[in-house]
């Protein structure tokens, strides 16, 4: 998820404008910024790796020429955060410069080909490719123009993307276009805007125009002109009028960074199904050969490695050790060894717990994989192998849209490896498959018809002095997630164990009313959690179930419950189960007035141990 930024005005200098609406999109990605500006019929272009103002200290990035110009701020997923893989990137005759925004999947094809035709690549993005596509289609058909090669071009192109084009040889205007990535048009009184998003030039104007998939934009001193990618059939659409505060655009109108999260998943779910083939086969041939697994992380990154290890042993038959980092070293600093493989899974990539457990398990010289959302953070320099989620920045401290990314990432782990291994039958796998390529919908579907629904438990239970988070076998790392959810941004003390364990010591803590929440899957363990349900309840618990819509009888012995669609495969559960919890920890929040953005006592990544 980065920023695109690009503005055509009738006079005055692009540059510092372009450097301004960047630094409000920075919440989209700071790995490096970008700016190239166009001036009688040249490209100027400023670029480096690091965070927007670092880099205008040095560069000074309003002093430019030309006013009209693309500018960009990066989150790394192809290429590591270097100068080299910086936006704009341009052609072999750097007559063309481009930014994008999202993630084109079948780049290394489209980039085999070109190599082939003789074009020469400086950075390892996915981005490149369009700036030399377009360029091959202006040799090979010089009288189309910009604006119709780009169109070509982005018919090649599969994933997503919301670019914005110059080229020296059409010095007059830019050329945009998109497909899923987000792209609105800012029309002003002497300029007209391209963005990512509405806080770039919120307070330049409020006029936008909001750019469907498949279109492509002319923008010129004449305004702008929308035409359809697949017939170049032209579009007419008038501005809308923006209401938001610039603070409430930055979190597209949502009061919230975490609810704004919560929503983003069907999209971040999305291109976890999108990552590349070679690193998610690499990693699994790692883990098929090792002798033993630990998976290693802290907090929420923990929950995932919990849900990882049922995943593995039940579709790959592959035993892994689910660990927290703080205690890894404690637990098997003796042991492990040069056979020992460590995934080591945190979203920020910095977490000092997760690091020192990674640092210890290479003294000893063991193999270092990572799941990361950080592309160039430390945890990727130190990894021998790693998969960059591509969840995008995640503001709000409470991890949500990262936790669902690693839960995809892992299942399609699980999976390649039970290919692997030829531990499930075909049929088997197309199922999961197909289910997992529905997930992005599934979530969508469950935002949409149970958010109210979590609002009205949130409060009713608002003044609960304690709740139980409960649930068998995958589901335990559901209930583990949702009761760190409740504590951290509405402290709630909480506590979550495996339901068979409740009647081990637990159960003598309920009493009448005291709330129960169960992750109840229609799963193998489905049964046997009915009669913990009911072990609950006859001691006057309060049952909060998180159930499938076809589900009658635990909703017959709920006090309240919400539903998921039906049919979900066991060890992808946890993703559209988790969802409802996450809402009932940020409606618990306001309920109780804290502000779920910024817990107390809690910072977005632990770099202390
Ligand atoms: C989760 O909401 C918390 N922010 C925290 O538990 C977090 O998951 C933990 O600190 C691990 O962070 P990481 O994934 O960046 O390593």
């Amino acid at each position: 998820m980065c920023g695109i930024f690009g503005c055509v005005l009738t006079q005055g200098n692009a540059a510092p404008l372009i450097h301004e609406s960047l630094k409000r999109l920075e919440y989209r990605g700071y790995d490096s910024v970008g700016i190239t500006t166009l001036e009688n019929g040249v490209l100027f272009t400023k670029k480096d790796q690091g965070k927007i103002d670092d880099v205008h200290r040095i560069l000074n990035l309003d002093d430019m020429p030309g006013s009209i110009g693309i500018g960009h701020t990066r989150w790394a997923t192809h290429g590591a955060p270097l100068k080299v893989n910086a936006h704009p990137h341009v052609d072999c005759g750097k007559t063309i410069a481009v930014v994008h925004n999202g993630i084109i999947e079948n780049f290394s094809e489209l980039k085999q080909e070109l190599v082939n035709r003789g074009h020469v690549f400086a950075s390892k993005t996915d981005t490149e490719v369009v700036a030399h596509l377009i360029e091959q289609n202006l040799k090979d058909s010089p009288s189309t123009g910009l604006a119709e090669a780009v169109r070509e071009a982005t018919k090649r192109l599969d994933g997503s993307y919301a670019i914005a084009v110059v080229s020296s040889n059409e010095p007059d205007k830019i050329i945009c276009a998109r497909n899923e990535s987000p792209l609105v048009l800012g029309v002003g009184e002497n300029a007209i805007y391209c963005a990512s998003d509405i806080p770039a030039f919120l307070p330049l104007t409020n006029r936008a125009v909001f750019i469907k998939n498949g279109e492509l934009i002319v923008l010129s001193r004449s305004g702008y002109e929308i035409r359809k990618i697949h017939d170049n059939s032209v579009v007419t659409r008038e501005p809308e009028v923006i209401e938001w505060s610039p603070e409430a655009a930055v979190k597209q109108g949502y009061p919230h960074f975490m609810v704004k999260e919560i929503h983003e998943q069907p999209g971040t779910l999305r291109n976890t199904l999108r990552l590349q083939d070679d690193y998610l086969d690499l990693i699994s041939t790692f883990l098929d050969r090792a002798t033993e697994v630990f998976l290693v992380a802290c907090g929420t990154s923990y929950h995932a490695c919990l849900a990882a290890s049922y995943m593995f042993s039940k579709l790959a038959y592959l035993p892994t050790y689910p660990v927290y980092a703080s205690e890894f070293v404690e637990q098997h600093g003796k042991s492990v060894n040069i056979d020992s493989t460590i995934l080591a899974v945190s979203q920020s990539g910095e977490t000092a717990d997760t690091l020192a457990a990674v640092t210890a398990s290479q003294l000893r010289a063991a193999t270092i994989l990572g799941l990361t959302n950080a592309i160039g953070s430390t945890l990727t320099r130190v990894s021998r192998v790693y998969i960059g989620q591509q969840s995008g920045p995640e503001i709000g401290v409470a991890a949500t849209k990262t936790f669902t990314s690693q839960l995809s990432v892992m299942a399609q782990l699980a999976l390649r490896l039970a290919k692997k291994r030829g531990k499930v039958s075909q049929d088997e796998m197309d199922f999961i498959e197909e289910k997992l390529s529905k997930l992005p919908s599934t979530v969508e579907t469950i935002i949409n018809t149970q958010e109210s629904k979590m609002k009205q438990i949130a409060h009713k239970y608002k003044d609960a002095k304690v709740f139980f988070f409960l649930g068998r076998g995958v589901s335990t790392a559901t209930a583990y997630e949702g009761r760190l959810k409740l504590m951290e941004i509405a402290y709630v003390p909480s506590i979550a164990f495996p339901a068979g364990e409740s009647k081990h010591g637990p159960i003598s803590l309920i009493e009448a009313g005291f709330p129960v929440v169960f992750v109840c899957p229609k799963d193998g363990s489905h049964r046997t959690l009915i009669g913990n349900i009911m072990e609950m309840k006859a001691r006057g618990a309060s049952i909060i179930s998180v159930v499938e819509e076809d589900d009658e009888e635990i909703k017959s012995l709920s006090d309240d419950y919400v539903c998921v669609p039906c049919g979900i495969p066991e060890i992808l559960s946890p993703i559209p189960f988790v969802v409802p919890l996450q809402m009932l920890a940020y409606f618990m929040a306001l309920e109780r007035g804290y502000n779920p953005d910024m817990p107390r006592n809690l910072a977005k990544s632990v770099t202390v141990k």
